[in-house]
């Protein structure tokens, strides 16, 4: 498997601990690759490094090992190429809301009149809710408000890419789901490309192609690929009457409950697993048709251990 668009090769993760030595690796031997138009969502236990990666990937972090290339070249810094969603909100806080957004724009295209720019990063406040609020600084919001005007600012430059932390982390459960309808209707009208953080498994499920499932941490590793076979017009509200939807649950929530750990360094599902060809797995079909590629023998039991 290898992507034109985004490809991850061998990723590993090293920080120096108090005395500037080199730490055990946060993960390691992570390999994936994201398609153009996919949307790409990664679960795993909190310490386990998905931070990191995305840091990486929007080339904020330097990897200790790998590499990640997009479109063939290596990322190497920043770039108005990739929008970021943080999971803290990283807004300026002498800036506006407006001023916030409206900043990102200018620096995407410089050659805007002021006009342009404002028009148009009203009208991405204006899908998070927060146009009314556009005259306020950071201090004055909430955590959700703060968090819904990061989600507006990545939106804004419409960056080839979108790297989503916990985006909808710090938002109550009715704002939640407006901007997660908001993010689908998005993404489905412009094919746009993402890789999303997320605790929230019904998040994933809703708006995800793939699920990448990350073992427990030190050494972390990619341990299963899970592919969403539910039509892609799904929607929140429709999503639970497919009988896809609870077996592709059960597998998530039983991979963080029992399994992640199985695939740590240590664990009893390590010595079956080759994290550069973690399984790929449907479980939302029946089970003759579940089993995604062929493996080796190793992968071969391994779908037998873990019941696909
Ligand atoms: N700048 C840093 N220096 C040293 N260690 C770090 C640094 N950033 C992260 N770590 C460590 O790396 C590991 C992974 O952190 P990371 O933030 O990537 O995890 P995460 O999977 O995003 O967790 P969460 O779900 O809680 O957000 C943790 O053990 C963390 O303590
Ligand atoms: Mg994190």
């Amino acid at each position: 498997m290898s992507s034109d668009f985004l490809c991850v090769q061998d990723l590993c993760k090293r920080y120096p601990d108090a005395k500037a030595r080199l730490g055990e690796p946060v993960f390691e031997h992570i390999h994936f690759d994201i398609d153009r138009g996919e949307f790409v969502a990664v679960i795993g236990h909190s310490g386990c490094g998905k931070t990191t990666i995305l840091n990486i990937l929007s080339g904020l972090e330097e990897a200790s090992a790998g590499v990640v290339l997009m479109e063939g070249h290596e990322v190497s810094g920043p770039s108005l190429d990739r929008g970021v969603v943080f999971q803290g909100h990283a807004l300026m806080p002498w800036r506006t809301v407006l001023g916030n957004v409206a900043f990102a724009v200018q620096s995407r295209w410089p050659k805007w009149t002021r006009e342009q720019v404002r028009d148009h990063s009203m009208k991405q406040l204006e899908m998070v809710g927060m146009a009314a609020a556009a005259d306020k600084r950071p201090h004055q919001l909430s955590g959700g408000m703060k968090q819904r005007v990061g989600i507006a600012r990545a939106f804004a430059i419409q960056p080839r890419m979108l790297l989503l932390d916990e985006p909808f982390g710090a938002l109550d459960a009715l704002t939640r789901g407006t901007i997660q309808d908001e993010l689908l209707r998005i993404v489905q009208a412009t094919r746009q490309t993402v890789f999303m953080i997320t605790h929230d498994v019904d998040e994933a499920i809703l708006l995800a192609d793939r699920i990448l499932l990350m073992s427990n941490g030190p050494r972390a590793r990619i341990a299963e690929i899970v592919e969403i076979t539910m039509p892609r017009d799904r929607t929140r509200a429709e999503m639970h009457h497919d009988p896809q939807y609870y077996r592709i649950r059960n597998h998530l929530v039983d991979f963080l409950v029992n399994r992640s750990r199985g695939y740590a360094a240590d664990g009893e599902l390590a010595s079956l697993h080759d994290p550069r060809h973690p399984p790929v797995v449907r479980p939302g079909l029946a089970v003759e048709d579940a089993h995604g590629q062929a493996g080796s023998g190793d992968t071969q039991r391994l779908r037998q251990v873990i019941n696909l």
